[in-house]
């Protein structure tokens, strides 16, 4: 099998001029690997221009080459037929895994040989990823999530997960690791980056005052402060919703990493309007499912190649020092999830904050956005049932509108005072009359005569006082 696909890539290569030597060969889960040494004098551009047609010609879809690092060999990666998938859970028991000693270690996925790709989310120190819908985005955060409370306690790691799509993440609220419950509401993901911004302040402040310069030091001296990872499973939602969001990843982005807060962000949107300079200036590693076009391959890997990707967690990794690496995500099953998390359920009222310095003012933002939540829910619950009078009342005066609400509330506070006044100065008859005008417009029409008469007998008893 493998012999009839390296002479089938040996005799397409050579109709389009293209000699040399096959060197090592590597069966993957989802490519086989052929290593190939050009002829001296072959170009490597010449193979890249024709790889669309040399994989035509052999009929596959996707083929990718690319020079090997530190050597003198290209590799094609050829699809294989049938594509493996990955179980996650197994690489957490591999020793690859369990003998990783990272602060924040992250699954990436395996290579193209099988063996795990870990990474330390400390050093990186924060994530970009993209990829079109369907990609493995999500299964990749997923990984990434499990694999860092496999191996960190909740008094070392504490998350705040932002989750638009409202179902992505929910299975992780009340667990012990979670700061609040999964933000899927913009205004208030906006507001938790700012308290990730007074967050990291007040643990600088720590710092200087314990003469130590970061995370490590200060937790070495054996003091208590849990690392933070923010998780934005849709950042075009985001940074669409409130431009100034894009101020505080920058802040954070280039601040946080000694203070131990560190963004994964996902973007199904790869454009220039989500990932801008600014974010990809400041998020120098950057992880791409397939993307739907070689421009969007530009803008988040800076070079085309993740359009061609096989879909299903095949990704390729940019790292700071500029290495492109292959990976396949692990497969997370909704059970890898449970799994993991279910020795960590809580009450939300049960979550430590113990180590986070605005600890209190979380606790606050906490219980509000929960109080919030329980509303919207309410109201998505009541949204099929018909209203009662106050309901009603209720969504007439929402639907006035801010400026109008205001108005109305100015000339009821005049109506007050006119009457108190009125009163006084015994001009009582005309205000009677007046009101009763008011009264009986508001039977007609609550909300324009109403409105109308209460200005004309508010004006008519201060003009005639
Ligand atoms: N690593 C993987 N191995 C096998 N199948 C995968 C893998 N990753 C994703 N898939 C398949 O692709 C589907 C979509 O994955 P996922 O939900 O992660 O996509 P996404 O990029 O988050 O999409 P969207 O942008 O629409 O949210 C999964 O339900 C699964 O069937
Ligand atoms: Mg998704």
């Amino acid at each position: 099998m493998i012999e009839n696909l390296t002479a089938k890539l040996t005799e397409t290569l050579s109709h389009f001029g293209i000699y040399g030597t096959i060197g090592e060969i590597f069966e993957g889960p989802l490519i086989t690997d052929i290593q190939f040494q050009l002829n001296t004098g072959t170009k490597f551009s010449t193979v890249e221009k024709s790889i669309k047609d040399i994989a035509r010609e052999i009929g596959v879809s996707g083929i990718r080459v690319a020079p090997v690092v530190n050597s003198t060999y290209i590799s094609f990666e050829i699809p294989q037929p049938q594509a493996q998938t990955i179980p996650f859970a197994p690489i957490l028991q591999s020793g690859e895994f369990r003998n990783a000693d990272y602060a924040l270690p992250i699954l990436i996925g395996v290579n193209m040989h099988g063996k795990p790709i870990m990474k330390d989310l400390s050093k990186m120190p924060h994530l970009l990823v993209a990829g079109t819908t369907g990609s493995g985005k999500s299964v990749g955060l997923n990984s990434f999530i499990l694999s860092l409370i496999n191996k960190k306690r909740p008094d070392e790691l504490k998350l705040i997960l932002v989750d638009p799509k409202r179902i992505e993440f929910s299975m992780y609220n009340n667990q012990r690791y979670m700061l609040c419950p999964a933000v899927t509401d913009m205004s208030m993901a906006a507001r938790w980056l700012e308290k990730l911004c007074d967050e990291m302040n007040a643990r600088y402040a720590v710092f200087e005052k314990n003469m130590v310069r970061n995370i490590g030091e200060y937790l070495a001296k054996g003091n208590k402060m849990p690392y933070i990872v923010c998780v934005i499973d849709e950042f075009a939602d985001l940074i669409l919703f409130d431009k100034n969001v894009e101020k505080q990843v920058q802040i954070l982005a280039q601040k946080s990493r000694a203070a131990g807060i560190h963004l994964v962000i996902a973007t199904q949107r790869p454009s220039v309007d989500v990932i801008t300079g600014v974010i990809k200036a400041n998020l120098p590693t950057r992880l791409s499912y397939k993307v739907s076009s070689p421009v969007d391959s530009m803008t988040i890997l800076n070079t085309d190649g993740a359009e061609d990707l096989l879909g299903r967690g095949d990704s390729l990794l940019l790292e700071e020092n500029g290495t492109l690496t292959r990976a396949l995500g692990a497969y997370v099953s909704n059970d890898d999830i449970m799994n993991q998390l279910l020795p960590y359920r809580c009450e939300m009222k049960d979550i430590d904050y113990s180590g986070i310095i605005t600890g209190t003012q979380i606790q606050e933002q906490t219980a509000e956005y929960i109080a919030q939540q329980e509303k919207a829910k309410e109201d998505a619950l009541n949204a099929g049932k018909p209203m009662g009078f106050t309901a009603k009342v209720k969504a007439w005066w929402n639907k006035l509108g801010k400026p109008m609400q205001r108005r109305i509330i100015n000339i009821g506070i005049a109506f007050v005072m006119a009457l108190i006044s009125g009163k006084k100065s015994a001009k009582k008859g005309t205000l009677q009359t007046a009101t009763d005008a008011a009264v009986k417009s508001a039977k007609r029409s609550v909300k324009t005569q109403a409105k109308n008469a209460i200005t004309k007998a508010v004006l008519d008893s201060l003009n005639k006082k």
